[in-house]
């Protein structure tokens, strides 16, 4: 007994700012970040939560799964950036969609938050737990970037995705997850809790501006990530005793396009099997696999049979890698 992915759904918000608009308010330019990340633009929030979006694709995966919200056992919501601390974001999506049978929790992995949620939703099917689970990725990052930074306001964007995962008797593939709890520093986004009045403790003004937005040490990420991501892959594959040309797609968290294009260079393996579409979103963090899997869903490029890696890597630091085979 494992799970297949049965629908897929996603949102992003209309508005949009362009390099050009953060050349206004940072010292940068299109053509350095198109150069060193292949960003164009990015989706940010006006009316838009990590809650709305995260409902709206649940709801689009429920329909592309023809299923309703009642068929639904657990709801999972992987997000660093929910605008609410409780309830959590899937009991709010539970709320939304009427998912009146379905536990709710959310999950905090940061970018490889939907393959670490995947897997849960996998891991609970397989022990006989739960049948059908919505496993959902919603980020405003928005909300958490120094908008004063060019280090880091370059990078991000917001959105969500979702897939809706259900029992069934394939074979199972054992995933490969990490983490390095010691490098954490490399890219960190402080408490915005500790003013509880009760401690005294005074808050550094400088605070404000930057502990409670998102701080990275973009080389170290880079180095991380460019390591990290093609070992994890080849473990997962050595570990399911699957070949590289079995696999037609791998689907990577969309950081940057020199981190993909690198990953696809040590496996040695065709920039073509990793399809992009940070150019389009920017890096939207436990979002950015579910927006990419959707999309290339619906515009047909998945086919019945397919074996697909997902990998992801991010803050904590966490990366990790799974394979799955496409049922649509
Ligand atoms: N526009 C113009 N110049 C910029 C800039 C920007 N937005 N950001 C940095 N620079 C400058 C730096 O100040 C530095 O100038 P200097 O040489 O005069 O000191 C120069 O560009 C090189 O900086 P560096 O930080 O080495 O650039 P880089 O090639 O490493 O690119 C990142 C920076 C952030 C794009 C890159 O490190 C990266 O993508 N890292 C991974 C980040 C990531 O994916 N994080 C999320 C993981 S989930």
């Amino acid at each position: 007994m494992t799970g297949k992915i049965c629908g897929t759904g996603s949102y992003t918000p209309s508005f949009t700012m362009d390099n050009h608009d953060i050349a206004k308010l940072v010292d940068t330019s299109d053509e350095w970040i198109q150069e060193r990340t292949g960003v164009i633009r990015r989706h940010i929030i006006q009316e838009e939560t990590t809650v709305s979006m995260a409902c709206e694709a649940g709801r689009r995966a429920l329909e592309n799964a023809k299923m309703s919200a009642d068929e639904i056992d657990l709801i999972l919501v992987s997000t660093i950036s929910s605008n609410v601390v409780i309830p959590c974001t899937a009991c709010e999506v539970q709320k939304e969609l009427g998912a009146v049978n379905a536990t709710c929790f959310d999950l905090s992995a940061a970018c490889t938050g939907f393959v670490i949620a995947y897997n849960t939703a996998l891991s609970y099917i397989t022990a006989g737990i739960y049948k059908n689970v919505l496993v959902i990725g919603s980020e405003s990052l928005s909300n958490l970037t120094n908008w004063k930074d060019r280090g880091t306001c370059i990078l991000f964007g917001d959105g969500a995705g979702a897939a809706v995962v259900k029992a069934c008797d394939q074979k199972t593939y054992i995933p490969v997850t990490h983490s390095d709890g010691a490098s954490g520093e490399a890219l960190k986004c402080s408490s915005r809790y500790d003013r509880n009045g009760l401690t005294k403790k005074v808050i550094p003004e400088e605070w404000m501006d930057n502990r409670y937005l998102m701080q990275m040490d973009g080389r170290a990420v880079f180095k991380f990530a460019v390591k990290s991501v093609p070992q994890a892959v080849e473990e997962v594959l050595d570990k399911n005793q699957i070949q590289k040309d079995e696999i037609v797609w791998y689907i990577l968290h969309q950081a940057n396009r020199r981190i993909v294009e690198s990953v696809a260079k040590r496996l040695g393996e065709s920039i073509e099997k990793f399809p992009m579409n940070l150019q389009e979103y920017g890096n939207t963090s436990s979002a950015s696999i579910p927006i990419l899997l959707d999309e290339m869903n619906r515009s047909g490029k998945l086919k019945k049979g397919q074996k697909i890696v997902l990998a992801g890597f991010g803050a904590g630091l966490t990366w990790g890698a799974s394979i799955l085979e496409w049922c649509l």
